[in-house]
């Protein structure tokens, strides 16, 4: 089906001008549509859901609509107090009721509202940046932090529960393949007794959570820096976007995924590892803005496992690449074959980095919680 025709299915008034691919997401195909009449224009986003990440696309609307229903009603509630207008996409349904669309090929569609007037950047750009992240990040964890958690349906089970990567990663060092690719190389060694070193670590945020310290919120799931809009106009956060992964979950999951990304200028594909740092002072900047927010929710225990979730993320992540690439690099897509086992080096790289700040880092959000 032609985009044109497709789009019309959806209720939006007035008549398409454009439609044009939008955004650099590498999950969805994302379209930016214009409609206008003669006073008025309407921008909104059209998006193919990835089929390949997401199985049951009807279940993600299912998570969406009760999201935004929840957030719309805090937003309007909060608005007077408020010191900007924070957005949320609406969910703009199909002519006959819908939120989604499934066209003749089996791929499913939805539209859903532009954040007005912002821009979400691919790399961080520096601490004020940063600082905006961990506002937008602990403002959406504000806003769910009331929301029935099992009203979600999650659509990546276990996605952040560590000692199942573990397993994982110990049945591929178990098969003929997995073990002669651990032992083809010097640098595959070393990794592996990386992971060794950490395997009493692995298992952090489960025991907190089987001990009752810890409980399941609602989580974003995706927390990266392009996921979060800034606004055009003011610089300052504006929207949390990419809501497919929002699902049952620990707040530590987000935040120690948003540090390991948004401190890491390097990027997950550098070659050179000494150039893959932790970097404190987006680290700094992002607490101040992520803390004086999530101050008024977090308790004591969770302030006590936020270090431990930023190295115990970037752990996983590490162990997630150097799993697929002695698995043979099913899973990461890779354009050479060393690819996965370099992306394990980074993660692994920047969380000695981050094990080496633990006390600076622990310090931070000590005084800013
Ligand atoms: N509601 C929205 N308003 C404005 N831009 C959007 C909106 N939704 C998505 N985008 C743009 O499209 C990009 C990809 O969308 P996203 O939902 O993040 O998909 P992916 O899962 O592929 O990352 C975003 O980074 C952003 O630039
Ligand atoms: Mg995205």
């Amino acid at each position: 089906m032609e985009l044109s025709v497709l789009i019309h299915k959806f209720d939006i008034p007035g008549r398409l001008v454009t439609i044009n691919p939008n955004g650099g997401g590498n999950i969805n195909d994302t379209y930016l549509a214009i409609f206008r009449n003669t006073f008025d224009e309407r921008q909104v986003i059209l998006q193919r859901m990835n089929r390949a990440v997401f199985e049951n696309p009807q279940q993600i609307m299912a998570n969406l609509r009760v999201l935004t229903v929840h957030t719309h009603r805090k937003l309007e509630e909060e608005a007077e107090q408020s010191d900007r207008v924070w957005q949320m996409p609406k969910l703009i349904q199909t002519r006959d009721g819908k939120d989604c669309l499934i066209d003749d090929r089996g791929d499913a569609w939805r539209v859903i509202t532009k954040i007005a007037s912002a821009t979400a950047f691919n790399e961080t750009q520096g601490p004020e940046h940063a600082a905006e992240c961990g506002a937008v990040l602990a403002h959406f964890h504000g806003l769910v932090n009331d929301l029935d958690q099992t009203e979600l349906t999650d659509p990546l089970p276990g996605f952040h529960i560590t000692p199942r990567y573990l397993e994982k990663y110990d049945g591929t060092v178990a098969t003929v393949a997995g073990r002669e690719r651990l032992n083809a190389s010097m640098e595959a060694r070393r990794l592996a007794k990386f992971i060794e070193d950490r395997r009493a670590f692995a298992p952090v945020l489960q025991q907190a959570i089987a001990r009752g310290e810890l409980q399941l919120h609602v989580m974003h799931g995706d927390p990266k820096v392009n996921n979060v809009m800034i606004d055009d106009f003011t610089g300052k956060g504006t929207a949390m976007i990419d809501l497919d992964t929002v699902s049952p979950g620990l707040l530590h999951y987000d935040f120690g995924d948003a540090l390991r990304s948004i401190c890491n200028p390097a990027g997950e594909e550098e070659l050179n590892l000494n150039k893959v740092v932790f970097d404190m002072d987006l680290c700094l900047a992002f607490c101040k803005g992520y803390l004086a927010q999530a101050r008024a929710f977090l308790t004591d225990a969770d302030r006590r496992y936020l270090y431990d979730s930023v190295r115990l993320i970037t752990f996983e992540l590490g162990m997630r690449f150097f799993q697929d690439y002695l698995a043979g690099s099913v899973y990461f897509k890779t354009r050479h074959p060393e690819q996965n086992l370099n992306r394990a080096r980074v993660q692994f790289r920047l969380c000695e980095s981050i094990e080496a700040r633990e006390r600076m880092i622990r310090e931070q959000i000590n005084t800013l919680a």
